[in-house]
């Protein structure tokens, strides 16, 4: 157990991010009497409502002050159609990914209650893995341009970056991750067989890594081919390790294999530096301020970042209750319940319990 007090800075952000935050929050606030968790919670108001008013997107000195002054990040999600250029969310959440380093984007995938998933005859045991996306380089560095733009022979080029550095880090945080938490295999998927140049670094430092675990099954699939596998037989994947743009499709059909976005939580991380949590899902703009938005997905995020900080128990605690919620269908409209976001918030917490 940790000892001393973590600081969490909470940015609720735009659309439903407010108030599945406040769900999340209030989670926070119950494990700090049923566990002792030690955590003291600060509020910044950053996103679209700001940036319309105040011009200001992340504010200046940022992520000096996170990196300084706090242990963990406890984000929603930004994006607001007053927004077209979607500025604010670009500056904020990648500049907070990018400008903190963070490196990991980590992508739990398990089924809590097997009526959750889309596939039949899946028990819950057979769909439980964990993704580890990289998260700062690869396709999404905005590097590219155009030629003769907008005429017939228009040129747009898109270019991906994989750097030995960031190839290796991402390898070996999948693996140490597999080692700590008892995992068997670690599964890399690229293009290699068309993406020659990036895919051959991939290869080579994948198999300089998995030589470094032998205690741990190493295997390599195409990633088209892992998208078609995670539906047909998801029970083979424990953890699974890939570029960005690929990271980011697996994990929305992982959502899926697990009930939906409203489920899904993630971590963007550097081990050992200030980390940032999130609900994968958006802001939902047409489900903003009607109380029906799922807060499963920051509450399993907010679990996610008690364990990053050393609160395992309490962690395990939270998961158990929005279990044990599911299960007892007091869940919102999207999992066929039909509690408010609020409500269904209530009935998980009212289950945190420290065994
Ligand atoms: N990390 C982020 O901040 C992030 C991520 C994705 C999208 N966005 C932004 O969010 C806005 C909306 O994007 P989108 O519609 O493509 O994605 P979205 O995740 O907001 O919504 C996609 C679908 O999932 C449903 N959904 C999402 N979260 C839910 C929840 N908690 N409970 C119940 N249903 C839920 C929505 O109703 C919608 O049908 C855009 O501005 C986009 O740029 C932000």
């Amino acid at each position: 157990m940790a000892e001393s007090k973590k600081r969490i800075a909470v940015i609720p952000g735009d659309g439903i991010g407010p108030e599945v935050i406040r769900e999340a929050v209030a989670v926070l606030e119950r494990v700090r009497e049923t566990h002792g968790v030690l955590l003291e919670l600060k509020h910044f108001d950053w996103g679209a409502e700001k940036y319309l008013s105040e011009d200001v997107t992340l504010p200046e000195g940022a992520l000096e002050m996170l990196s300084n002054e706090f242990d963990a990040i406890l984000s929603g999600a930004f994006g607001d159609p007053r927004v077209a250029s979607n500025k604010h969310a670009e500056d904020i959440l990648m500049g907070m990914r990018r400008g903190l380093d963070l490196y990991i984007n980590l992508r739990p995938v398990r089924l809590m209650a097997e009526h959750l998933t889309p596939l039949r005859d899946r028990k819950v045991e057979d769909i439980d893995f964990v993704v580890f996306r990289e998260n700062t380089e690869g396709a999404y560095c905005g590097a590219g341009g155009f030629l003769k733009k907008g005429t017939p022979d228009e040129i747009a080029t898109q270019e991906e970056f994989n750097t030995r550095r960031g190839v290796e880090r991402i390898i070996v945080a999948a693996f140490e991750y597999a080692r700590a938490h008892n995992r068997k295999r670690v599964t890399m998927a690229d293009k290699s067989n068309v993406q020659r140049f990036g895919g051959d670094l991939w290869q080579r430092v994948f198999k300089e890594v998995a030589a470094r675990y032998p205690d741990i099954e190493a295997n390599h699939q195409y990633a088209d081919a892992m998208t078609m596998y995670m539906v047909l037989n998801p029970a083979q994947y424990d953890v699974i390790v890939t570029n960005n743009l690929f990271g980011d499709i697996m994990t929305d059909l992982g959502a899926a294999l697990q009930g939906g976005l409203g489920l899904a939580s993630s971590g963007n991380i550097h081990p050992g530096r200030v980390s940032l949590f999130e609900p994968v899902h958006g802001s939902a703009p047409p489900l903003a301020g009607k109380g029906v938005a799922n807060p499963i997905g920051s509450i399993l995020t907010a679990a996610m970042m008690l364990e990053y900080l050393g609160y395992d128990a309490a962690s395990r605690a939270v998961e158990e209750a929005v279990r044990q919620s599911i299960l007892e269908r007091e869940t919102t409209r999207d999992l066929g319940g039909t509690l408010s976001t609020a409500e269904a918030g209530a009935a998980i917490r009212a289950r945190i319990q420290n065994q």
